[in-house]
């Protein structure tokens, strides 16, 4: 099988990841009912990976870094927890799912009003809307960092300069750019950022976090209460962090997971890996750019190094060549929305791009020979 949904999620995990998991399993750290109970091995490996993942994000406090289930979870609290003031939040069209239905709950019967930055066709936000839009009051700037359509990476550090001028919270949604992109929460003034373990960060499904800044945390409300092993005597959520925000038995294994998988993105470096993926996006680029039945989702975006590539063909289905794909060549990769339904009316959806696009995602395991026999499979198909 070749696997190139690594968008998704990535597949294989680094060999250091499995065997950690492989010999907690088998022995009694795996069992997560000690976590609190005062073993000091499993207390020490949570603090461990709190630590180890607040430096790869250069957060200066590591309490502020909270674990939960995944990026969903981290910006339902974001978004449904917070006392909103100004009663306005800016967004962009390039959001996931994620943001969006959360951003639609909170609105609906409010009269919480929703601002989006439109893209260009290759999903780089339009900074001139930006200035415009934060010069009126708002709560939040929430914008997605790195595209899991075009892969278009935008420009934080710039975006969180403007932003900061402002009287407003800078937020990032870094599922997909976490691990595949150096992110400096100092650098960027950003008040949250939501990551999940299971892209980049080549951990398990299931476990991800949020980064909260001091100031924030002071308007935002946790989503669950419940036991945190610390003050049970009290009737009310400890106040500090990371307790606030972490009540319940936590995902131990996919806790353990991440710091491996963020041990391994650390040891490979960002660069060798940005650098391998553009490498196999390019491979199939240069394959079937000349075939002209193929049309490509943004070029210009392969080209400054993304490491996806989205494409369609002529006169057939999206989910045809998916199925074809995966009943006659064993190759996964996947089709649609991209659970990203704003930015198909951006990037030519109307026009080439109808039912979405079929999405090619290498990760750093993927070869080279992978990738020719996915461009092979896809000449098979339209006739070549
Ligand atoms: C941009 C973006 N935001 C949010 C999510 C949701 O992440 P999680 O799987 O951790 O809930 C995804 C995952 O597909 C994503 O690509």
């Amino acid at each position: 099988m070749i696997y190139l949904n690594n968008s998704a999620t990535t597949y294989p995990k680094p060999p250091e990841v499995i065997n950690a998991i492989s010999n907690a399993f088998l022995s009694y750290e795996g069992d997560s009912s000690r976590l609190f109970s005062g073993d000091s091995i499993d207390n020490d490996i949570i603090s461990l990976a709190r630590k180890k993942i607040a430096n790869f994000f250069n957060i200066k406090k590591e309490n502020n870094l909270i674990f939960t289930s995944g990026s969903t979870e981290s910006l339902n609290l974001l978004i449904r927890g917070f006392e909103y003031q100004h009663r306005r939040i800016i967004t962009t069209v390039t959001e996931h799912n994620s943001v969006l239905r959360p951003l639609y709950r909170v609105q609906k019967g409010s009269s919480i009003e929703l601002s989006f930055i439109p893209c260009d066709g290759d999903g780089y936000i339009d900074f001139d809307v930006l200035s415009k839009e934060v010069s009126k009051p708002f709560d939040y700037f929430i914008i997605n960092h790195a595209s899991n359509v075009t892969g278009s990476i935008q420009n934080i550090e710039k975006i969180g300069e403007i932003v900061k001028h402002y009287n407003g919270f800078f937020i990032i949604d870094a599922s997909q750019s976490a691990g595949a992109e150096s992110i400096d929460i100092e650098k960027s003034n950003v008040d949250f950022i939501a990551f999940t373990g299971h892209k980049s960060l080549y951990g398990v499904s299931g476990i991800g976090g949020f980064y909260v800044s001091d100031e924030l945390k002071k308007v935002l409300n946790p989503l669950k209460v419940g036991g945190t092993g610390v003050r049970s005597l009290e009737k009310t959520q400890p106040q500090e962090l990371p307790f606030y925000y972490e009540a319940g038995t936590k995902n131990y294994m996919g806790i353990l997971s991440l710091y491996h998988g963020v041990s391994f993105v650390e040891k490979t470096s960002i660069e060798a890996i940005k650098k391998h993926k553009n490498r196999m996006v390019q491979i199939a680029f240069n394959n079937l750019k000349n075939i002209k039945e193929i049309n490509i989702v943004s070029p210009n975006v392969i080209q400054k190094g993304g490491s996806i590539f989205a494409f369609n063909v002529n006169n057939f289905t999206n989910e045809d060549i998916v199925y074809i794909l995966k009943e006659s060549f064993d190759i996964i990769v996947r089709s649609g929305y991209h659970c990203a339904p704003l930015m198909f009316d951006y990037i030519g959806y109307d026009k080439i791009f109808s039912r979405g696009t079929i999405r090619v995602t290498p990760s750093y395991f993927t070869t080279e020979s992978e990738m020719e026999s996915f461009c092979f499979a896809i000449k098979e198909i339209v006739g070549i």
